[in-house]
């Protein structure tokens, strides 16, 4: 993580704790997934819940679902004829999201599209209001490539990890694809005239974009 232990510690102190259906979805990734931690958990919930409110985004798309800690915050923020597409390619990651969201007050407003992220988009038809990018680094450009026309125009696009611990400050010899296509994707929201971006240091740094 980026910031210092205590201060993400504060910072979830600090924030709305998470509804109980979270918690118990929390505490079973941990117990029985792998990589419990790529759960978005409290204060990236939150952010993502307080971004659909505030944009009053109708139409939201996840690539990335897990065991569904994302799409069920978003889903928090939805106004009542909202809807979520979450993209997974993981069986047993889709399966516990499934069983959580059937359980939840949303289990009407979240669609789980099991399979590769980049061909649930092509068979999606239509703009989205918010796009929350947390799946394979290495597809990082090839999602924005795919997705920035399909942005609506006062949508928001948030990219997840893009500071990827802190390995993209500097290249070196063993960079790993992952760590290589996100410096080149943030490289290129820097200087794309096409958008406005901003990264911040939340968590492991999210990176929200705009058309122009
Ligand atoms: C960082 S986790 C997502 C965390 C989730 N957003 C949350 O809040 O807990 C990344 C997920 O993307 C999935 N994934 C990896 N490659 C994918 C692909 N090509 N298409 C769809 N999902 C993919 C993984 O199986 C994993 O569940």
């Amino acid at each position: 993580m980026i910031v210092p232990e205590q201060i993400e510690e504060y910072t979830a102190a600090h924030t709305t704790p998470p509804q109980e259906l979270l918690q118990e979805l929390a505490a079973e990734t941990r117990e029985t997934l792998r990589s419990p931690q790529m759960l978005t958990g409290t204060v990236e919930g939150r952010f993502l819940e307080l971004l659909v409110h505030g944009l009053g985004a109708k139409r939201v798309l996840e690539l990335g679902t897990y065991s569904g800690y994302s799409a069920l915050s978003m889903a928090a923020g939805l106004p009542e004829d909202g809807h979520i597409d979450t993209c997974e390619a993981d069986e047993r990651h889709a399966e516990v999201a499934q069983r959580y969201i059937a359980r939840s007050p949303y289990a009407d407003k979240i669609t789980v599209h099991l399979g590769p992220a980049l061909e649930t988009i092509e068979r999606l038809e239509g703009e989205f209001d918010f796009i929350f990018v947390d799946a394979d680094k290495v597809n990082y450009v090839n999602y924005y490539d795919a997705l920035l026309p399909r942005l609506g125009s006062r949508g928001l696009m948030a990219f997840d990890n893009t500071l990827w611990g802190g390995d993209v400050l500097e290249e070196s010899g063993d960079d790993d694809e992952n760590t290589r296509t996100l410096r080149e994707l943030n490289d290129r929201l820097a200087r794309d005239e096409r958008v406005v971006a901003v990264q911040l240091s939340v968590r492991d740094g999210v990176t929200l974009v705009r058309r122009v």
